[in-house]
């Protein structure tokens, strides 16, 4: 018995040792060694020979039966003498701002082994609201077709329509005829049905040491969508690669690996990779200057490939679409699941990622602490280190308002306990960071440590709340604590008991300002196929983890963060940073890109890769500042604090090999250097929260693409080197060393501000500007305003009460505008209506601030406008008056940004001093 626990010891270390070299290609399938990937792959264009008949309206549905005539020749692999596919079930449906959704399943009448897994707990039930209630369709044939088609009127203009034979989905222009988004157009379509097992079928699936035994035989689903008026295609997160998603198979392309989706715990992973990292969303959208943007979104969690076909893939083919229309086509395969499917028609960007948002939800409002700058290391030691780092911030009048505490904090990876010899005084040390208004955040993880004495693994596995293995025991798997179970969060009653789990007194140790931080919840499973769970393991209701393996983080993220809604009655806004991720992980909480590395290559793919998870849905998005593993550079740590301050989740993390790398530790110049990137995000807060509230009602991201906001520009298209926040910033980031100059695209005919030096530059051009080591290029763009708070603070407790300054950038006729967006900064409140949402408009030489809350508001602030730059006005008034108190201030020269360094001076209305709360104009005299 010794020996196997010493042997078990050995084991876990080898595993712990060969898991942080770096990355092991042999360690992950790819498509060829992944028989659906390989499959479908291979399949030729007209593959299917599918029909749709039958069509009718059936609960405001249009449903319809779709069969495979002659399938045992299309499908080498269902093959068997005694098996015939039966027909399948399609029912679309159309919901406001056309938006269409149309499933495929097996058709309970031919009574399939089992029911399919079809994911419950995304679409958030305000969408299913909205569903139009379809009453009749028209029909008509369609030129060259052998069978009818269905037309369902959509939107302003658009059409869906059902082609019978070949079956084909499309949404289209009503007027032109033209195509935007079409699925199986090129017949790539292909459905493996659910099987019972008979003797001598051979379904097990073997990889490295891991045999997958496959119950139901393959039950893949495989099919083309295609863009129209596409010159790119986006989204699809989580791979380690540009904003536009390079063609993965074609003529004259080289060929790679299709866009994986799997969430998986992947050390030290590559930049330009499509292989599938902790989080997914399939949800592509797509660009071009003819038709702007469209998108399409497949609810399904099981694994999923999906390829960009080059220009002339489908040479063989002999379908023919209009070759007016530029197109992009793609091909999609799961291992299971059913087709839930969304086509979003736009037609601007920002269209599009508000259609995603009415189905998946927005994004939660964060606190306002949230926003600010994160402080974390694998690990902070004891009380003495975190004593110790948080005064050296104030030493070193660095801001900054979270420190969090990783693994080795708790007693031997038991979630929700301390390790008391290093932690004797968990809640002292909370309040004493508290009272100079910091948080901390502790780390818990989904595997739970198997040790009887552990009472949240005797609670689960009394209670029957793990996930199983395929023959019905607890699943267990190794991870940080060694043998390991994994609470199966699907379940909601297992996530009401782990929600409790938060609660002050079982929870002991933690405080209200403790935030928690949910790792590894992919989930990774360190002796696992991939590093994670078997795809035979059994959750509740008999799912196959192969069926939701993409969202098991995402339901433990929610469980998570319901526990702290919980805790605090449900009144204090939840703060959850989660690694892996789902559609709809934007209402629960932030996410973070993983292990990075500490090189330059990485910090230059974090921007796409936040970018597209903001287009994705999920805005709060971040990359562990300086890079997770290795030791950055100065050079490079610097850039990164400067690039990672405008990008919306600010944290600095290490792996616990790293060398330290606190702001002070590089000699005087770059702590001062790291400490105004903090500062300059600091300021820029009024603008984040104001942002991320735009986000929290519409689903526009905080940071956006170039093309988000200039969607007819086309040198934006595949820019990701540089990128918005808001409508008003152009953040250009700096990736490699020893930069002396930087190119930068500003786009449209506006006039850029430099905001370093308040030099004006023209836009539609490709500028050639300056840099230095003290900061990197930022703009803010004419007919724009935006609020700073500008004293030096050493956290966002401090600076509540403080006064703003408003930066106007003015356009050629001499206008702009910006809002302003505040609240208490942590309940839920303003869901009430307690905010204050003030619009301010500049223009003929007079401010005006314009409320858009409702009069009723109960938030009340007496936070007032102490500084209005001016950039671009030419006036020669040397003073302005105030209404309506009527009072006249000066107009005089002022610094532009208040930090080391900078010395432009720019005209500067000051101290106004009105009450950000009330109405006023104040007009240049
Ligand atoms: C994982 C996380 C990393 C964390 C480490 C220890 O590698 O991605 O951020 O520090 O686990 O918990």
């Amino acid at each position: 018995m010794k020996s196997i626990v010493v042997l078990h010891h050995l084991l876990f270390f080898f595993l712990l040792f060969s898991h942080v070299s770096s990355w092991k290609k042999e360690e992950f399938r790819n498509c060829n060694q992944t028989p659906f990937c390989k499959r479908a792959r291979s399949r030729k264009p007209q593959h299917c020979n599918l029909i749709a008949t039958d069509v009718t309206i059936n609960d405001g549905d249009l449903v319809a039966k779709l069969i495979t005539p002659n399938r045992f020749e299309q499908n080498p692999d269902q093959n068997s003498t005694d098996f015939q596919p039966n027909p399948l079930i399609l029912s679309l449906s159309v919901y406001q701002d056309g938006i269409l959704r149309f499933k495929i399943d097996e058709d309970p009448v031919y009574n399939p082994p089992k029911k399919r897994f079809q994911v419950p707990d995304v679409v958030v039930p305000e969408f299913e609201s909205k569903k139009l209630w379809l009453q009749r369709y028209t029909k008509g044939v369609i030129d060259g077709d052998s069978g009818e088609s269905f037309f369902v009127y959509l939107f302003d203009g658009y059409e869906a329509v059902v082609r019978s034979d070949p079956f084909e989905v499309f949404v289209r222009e009503q007027s032109s005829g033209k195509r935007v988004v079409s699925f199986n157009t090129h017949g790539l379509f292909d459905f493996e049905q659910l099987r019972v097992k008979k003797e001598g079928d051979e379904w097990e699936e073997r990889f490295r040491t891991h045999t997958d035994s496959r119950p139901f035989g393959p039950q893949s689903i495989s099919f083309d969508v295609s863009f129209y008026g596409a010159d790119f295609v986006y989204g699809i997160p989580e791979h380690a690669t540009s904003l536009v998603l390079k063609p993965t198979k074609g003529p004259g392309v080289e060929e790679s690996e299709p866009y994986r989706l799997f969430n998986l715990d992947v050390f030290e992973y590559l930049h330009k990779s499509p292989f599938g990292l902790y989080g997914s969303i399939p949800f592509m959208l797509s660009h071009g200057k003819s038709h702007g943007t469209s998108g399409f979104f497949w609810l399904n969690a099981a694994e999923m490939q999906i390829d960009v076909l080059g220009t002339g893939w489908d040479a063989e083919s002999s379908i023919v679409l209009p070759s007016d229309q530029k197109r992009i086509d793609t091909l999609w395969m799961s291992e299971a699941g059913i087709v839930d499917a969304f086509f979003f028609i736009g037609p601007k960007p920002k269209d599009v990622v508000k259609q995603y948002a009415s189905v998946t939800g927005t994004s939660a409002m964060p606190q306002l602490f949230a926003t600010g700058y994160h402080q974390c290391r694998w690990n902070y030691r004891d009380e003495e280190d975190v004593k110790n780092v948080d005064s050296k911030f104030d030493e070193h009048d660095i801001p900054y308002d979270v420190l969090w505490l990783d693994i080795e904090h708790t007693d031997g990876k038991r979630y929700f306990t301390w390790d008391r010899a290093l932690f004797p005084h968990p809640e002292e040390m909370q309040k004493d960071l508290f009272s100079r208004g910091r948080r901390m955040v502790t780390i818990v993880d989904p595997h739970i440590k198997r040790d009887d004495n552990y009472h949240i693994h005797k609670e689960a596995s009394k209670n029957g709340y793990y996930v199983k293995d395929a023959s019905g025991k607890d699943f267990d798997g190794w991870c940080w604590p060694g043998s390991s179970s994994y609470i199966d969060m699907v379940n909601p009653e297992i996530r009401s008991w782990w929600a409790d789990k938060f609660a002050y007194s079982e929870y002991v140790g933690s405080t209200p300002s403790l935030y928690i931080w949910n790792d590894m919840n992919e989930p990774s499973v360190f002796n696992g196929p991939e590093v994670t769970m078997p795809r035979d393991a059994l959750h509740y209701g008999n799912v196959e983890h192969r069926e939701l393996h993409n969202a098991y983080g995402y339901y433990f993220h929610m469980a998570t963060s319901e526990g702290l809604l919980k805790r605090e009655g449900g009144k204090d806004r939840p703060f959850v940073l989660s690694r892996a991720f789902f559609p709809g992980t934007q209402r629960y909480g932030t996410v973070w890109t993983g292990d990075n590395i500490a090189e330059w290559e990485h910090l230059r793919v974090s921007v796409p890769m936040i970018l597209t998870l903001g287009l994705t849905g999920i805005t709060f998005s971040g990359a562990d500042v300086g890079g997770f593993f290795g030791n950055p550079d100065t050079e490079l740590l610097v850039r990164w604090y400067q690039v990672a301050a405008y990008l919306p989740f600010f944290r600095g993390h290490a792996h616990h090999d790293t060398k330290r790398r606190e702001p002070w530790l590089f000699g005087e110049r770059n702590t001062e250097l790291m400490r105004d990137a903090i500062r300059v995000r600091y300021t820029y807060l009024p603008y984040f929260y104001t942002l991320f509230r735009e986000a929290n009602v519409t689903g526009v991201p905080v940071a956006r693409p170039l093309w988000m906001e200039f969607p007819s520009d086309e040198a934006t298209f595949n820019n990701d080197e540089a990128f918005m926040v808001g409508t008003g910033l152009l953040v250009q980031g700096v990736y490699t060393q020893r930069a002396r100059d930087a190119t930068v695209y500003l786009p449209s005919d506006h006039t850029w501000y430099d905001l370093r030096s308040g030099t004006a530059y023209k836009g539609g051009k490709t500028q050639k500007v300056e840099v230095t080591d003290a900061d990197i290029p930022v703009f803010q763009r004419s007919g724009t305003i935006i609020p700073r708070k500008d004293r030096f603070r050493r956290s966002t407790v401090q600076m509540e009460n403080d006064p703003y300054t408003l930066v106007i950038a003015v356009d050629g006729s001499g206008s702009a505008e910006g809002e302003l967006y505040t609240d208490d900064g942590k309940s839920y409140e303003f869901k009430e209506g307690a905010y204050i949402h003030r619009r301010f408009i500049f223009s003929n030489g007079k401010l005006t601030s314009v409320n858009l809350a409702p009069s009723t508001s109960k938030f009340e602030s007496d936070c007032t406008i102490e500084r209005i730059i001016l950039l671009g006005h030419t006036t020669k008034s040397k003073t302005a008056r105030i209404e309506p108190s009527n009072q006249v201030t000066d107009i005089e020269l002022g610094p532009l940004q208040i930090r080391s360094g900078v010395r432009s001076t720019v005209l500067t209305i000051r101290k106004p001093n009105v009450r950000v709360s009330d109405d006023w104009t104040i007009k240049l005299l």
